[in-house]
């Protein structure tokens, strides 16, 4: 019988990648956590074989139904910058086979795809990995559980500055030229827009906290994983599309 996975985010970015890698695997049956089952990405996921809870990290009684049964769960966590230190969901699973669930504080996120913006780094590289890619790459830590169990990887394709982004996204997207911004994480807490200063703070512990990612471990579990460069240029057309429906 297939292992229920239960996958929170999966109608967003981060744990769409995870419900992506998760449904192409016969071995799983990907139960997915939405606020809204009627919306398109959740009917889209149900289309492709998943099961939608609807639940809200709020209500502790629909965790409960969506953990119900499950072999494993990617938990997405959500930050609130009116609420600081909203978003460390606990989940505990008691020997009666309950789950005990509480939210308390802030906990390391993971920093993925190219939406990660990296523009107040100070000439410092950041860690960037690819959405789908890393989706595979949690894939194969179900696949081998007993393996992976207690340990934390942090997932990167590679370390790039800003320049370098810049530099390859210039190189795929010609005659379009991407130029590197030179604000500080400093100058980028005193901007005016809710969570500049989370956001900057992110930043200098990007760049002074040497946080522990691993391209080597990433690999181990995903040898398809792409530097930046491959994945531009795999999404030229995408990119260049969303570039010329930009306003900015
Ligand atoms: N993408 C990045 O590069 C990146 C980098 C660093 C940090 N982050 C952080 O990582 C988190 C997720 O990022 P993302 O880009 O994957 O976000 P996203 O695309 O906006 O997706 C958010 C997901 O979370 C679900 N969700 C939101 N509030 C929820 C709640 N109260 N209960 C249950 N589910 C809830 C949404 O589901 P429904 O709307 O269907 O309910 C959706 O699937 C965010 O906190 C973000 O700030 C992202």
């Amino acid at each position: 019988m297939a292992k229920v996975v239960t996958v929170f985010g999966a109608t967003g970015t981060q744990g769409g990648g995870v419900a992506n890698a998760l449904l192409e695997d016969p071995e799983f049956k990907v139960r997915i956590v939405t606020r809204s089952a009627s919306s398109d990405k959740a009917k889209a996921l149900q289309e492709r074989g998943a099961e939608v809870i609807e639940g809200n990290f709020d209500d502790a009684s629909s965790l409960e139904r969506a953990l119900q049964g499950a072999h494993g769960t990617f938990v997405m966590t959500q930050h609130s910058f009116e609420v600081p230190d909203s978003d460390q969901l606990e989940i505990k699973q008691l020997e009666d086979g309950t789950y005990e669930l509480s939210l308390s504080k802030w906990r390391v996120d993971c920093c993925l795809g190219l939406t990660s913006p990296d523009f107040a780094m100070e000439g410092a590289a950041e860690h960037g990995v690819s959405v789908t890619d890393s989706g595979f790459a949690v894939r194969a830590i179900f696949q081998n559980r007993a393996e992976w169990l207690g340990r934390t990887v942090g997932f990167s394709a590679e370390k790039l500055t800003i320049q370098q982004h810049a530099d390859i996204l210039s190189k795929h997207l010609a005659p379009r030229v991407f130029k590197s911004t030179k604000m500080t994480s400093d100058a980028f807490s005193k901007l005016p827009f809710p969570g500049a200063k989370h956001l900057g703070d992110m930043f200098k512990f990007l760049r002074l906290g040497n946080p522990d990612y691993s391209p080597e471990l990433t690999r181990q579990l995903y040898p398809g994983t792409r530097g930046l460069d491959q994945w531009v240029a795999d999404n030229r057309e995408a990119l260049l599309n969303a570039l010329s429906n930009s306003t900015t």
